[in-house]
């Protein structure tokens, strides 16, 4: 079995002979950037917790400098996990990777991310510079976080547009400097999947000393070719991939954790192997999902709802005659076991307790009285209670200590009637009341809302997501709010599509009116 925290660079075969690929996860860090993932420190040591069990090497944890809740969850996500490396992100500069070493101080096994924009963009026009004096930064970085820790990575900025020639210089002058992973980001999500491996041959080719380092890949997916790139990237001798669950990220996001497991899996002619345990993808996914208020597109690859569901005919008939007519992965192997029991009005608090903890939530006591009791609230509407309805409610307490909160709604609304909403707010303990009609059930209700809360503010953006099937089925509203040029994320959960609206709708106010 090979070791985890892996600074020995011996550690490259796997128990089948096979190339061992390292899986550095960053949705706490790049993922969390995406507005509207925010998570607190709890919130943090949860995903990391799950992304121990799920097998991942590395865990970047965040970004300390960025902002003191930042630096606390890196402490505490150190003092959490056991297994994975924490990782922490800095720029190149020197009161960076001081902050970050202070939050790893608990780390196990730690490392420091530092780097520098390398393409010719970067160069003139963020830092006003030239290569010769980035190349100098970078190995003065390198050599910095050396004095802190053993293990140092390093990202060259913008990789996916830098001059290969240029490239190869800086990564060996900072493998030079003691860097024992260095990181080629695809930043824009530009290169081509044949381009970008050219990139990765070209560094293994080119750079002296390489093989004193692990080369990464770190691919954002604008043009849709994250996975691509990244596969190219390991094909052409990257033994470091940099992923996200669900794919969250920057813009269109980073490369799907998920989808390179289960590429490796499905093909095992590759020999190469990661120690991702693929039966907790599902549970994980669903985990990030619901703690960052981050739909899953239904179609997503290996996550997606509709990943194995086979809906035409002709494929329902043959999946029941052979599963791999239609299905290259089997559903089990990511953790989907459609026998699962579904939990009733009739089950237990152990019951729910235990499925939160497959879940990969721990709970007891006051909390697990809670879920509980908005458990059973849904099971009296929705007749079976799935995986998603219980993390909802789970994650429903995050809401209690808003300011300003839902009382009642009422809303008569139907064929040929005009919309009418009357609608109570808890505001400080006092109660608000208004009443509005409007062209549909939601704006009704939402100008009734208005009345009370009388801000400048814009509906920019609105989502309704069922999350199975059902009539019962609890909806999902996420919605981004404008206020004085700020965006505002809200999200709710409701049986009822217009509450959930409105829920969605406070949830945003409660973020800018204090
Ligand atoms: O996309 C990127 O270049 C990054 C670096 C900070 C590693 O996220
Ligand atoms: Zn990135």
């Amino acid at each position: 079995m090979c070791e985890k925290g892996f600074f020995n660079l011996e550690i490259f075969k796997t128990d089948n002979n096979m190339d061992r690929l390292f899986i550095f996860d960053t949705t706490l860090r790049d993922g969390e950037q995406v507005p509207g993932c925010q998570l607190n420190t709890i919130e943090k040591i949860q995903v990391a917790r799950a992304l121990e069990t799920l097998g991942v090497d590395v865990i970047e944890a965040g970004f300390p400098i960025s902002s003191p809740g930042d630096f606390n969850s890196v402490v505490e996500i150190s003092k959490a996990v056991t297994w994975p490396t924490i990782c922490a992100l800095t720029r190149g500069v020197q009161k960076d990777i001081d902050v970050a070493a202070e939050a790893l101080k608990y780390a196990k096994n730690k490392r420091i991310h530092t780097g520098i924009g390398t393409s010719d963009f970067h160069i003139k026009h963020k830092f006003n510079s030239n290569q010769e004096d980035i190349l100098e930064r970078a190995i003065a970085a390198v050599k910095y976080a050396k004095k802190y820790v053993e293990d140092v990575e390093f990202y060259c900025e913008d990789a996916g547009r830098t001059d290969n020639v240029y490239l190869a210089r800086v990564v060996e002058a900072v493998i030079k400097a003691g860097a024992t992973v260095v990181n080629i980001p695809d930043t824009t999500g530009y290169c081509l999947p044949w381009e970008f491996g050219d990139k990765i041959r070209f560094l293994m080719e080119n750079v002296k000393g390489v093989h004193n380092a692990i080369i990464s890949t770190h691919c954002h997916n604008d043009l849709g070719m994250a996975t691509a790139n990244t596969i190219s990237g390991v094909l052409n001798g990257a033994r470091q991939v940099e992923v996200t669950m669900n794919g969250i990220g920057e813009r269109a996001g980073n490369t799907a954790l998920e989808e390179i497991a289960m590429i490796l899996k499905c093909h095992k002619g590759l020999n190469i192997e990661t120690q991702i345990n693929t039966q907790k993808i599902s549970s994980t996914s669903r985990l990030v999902s619901s703690l960052m208020n981050m739909p899953i597109q239904p179609n997503k690859a290996v996550v997606g709802r509709n990943a194995f569901a086979h809906s035409s005919g002709i494929h329902q008939d043959g999946v029941l005659k052979n599963r791999e007519s239609y299905e290259i992965m089997d559903p089990k192997d990511v953790g989907i076991d459609e026998n699962s029991i579904v939990l009733t009005a009739r089950s237990g608090r152990a019951a729910l307790k235990h499925r939160l903890h497959l879940l990969g939530m721990e709970t007891e006591g006051d909390k697990l009285d809670a879920i509980y009791e908005e458990f059973l609230k849904l099971a009296d509407r929705k007749k079976d209670i799935n995986d998603d309805d219980i993390l909802l409610i789970a994650g429903m307490e995050r809401n209690e200590k808003q300011r300003i909160k839902l009382d009642y709604l009422q809303v008569t609304s139907g064929v040929g009637v005009k919309a009418v909403a009357s609608i109570g707010l808890m505001i400080a303990n006092e109660k608000f009341e208004a009443a509005a009609s409007g062209n549909g059930p939601v704006d009704a209700a939402i100008k009734a809302l208005k009345q009370i809360i009388n801000r400048e503010m814009n509906l920019q953006e609105f989502t309704i997501q069922a999350i199975n099937k059902g009539s019962d089925d609890v909806g999902k509203v996420h919605m981004q709010v404008e206020h004085q040029g700020a965006i505002y994320y809200g999200f709710g959960a409701n049986t009822d599509i217009v509450a959930a609206s409105v829920e969605a709708y406070i949830n945003a106010i409660n973020k800018f009116v204090k």
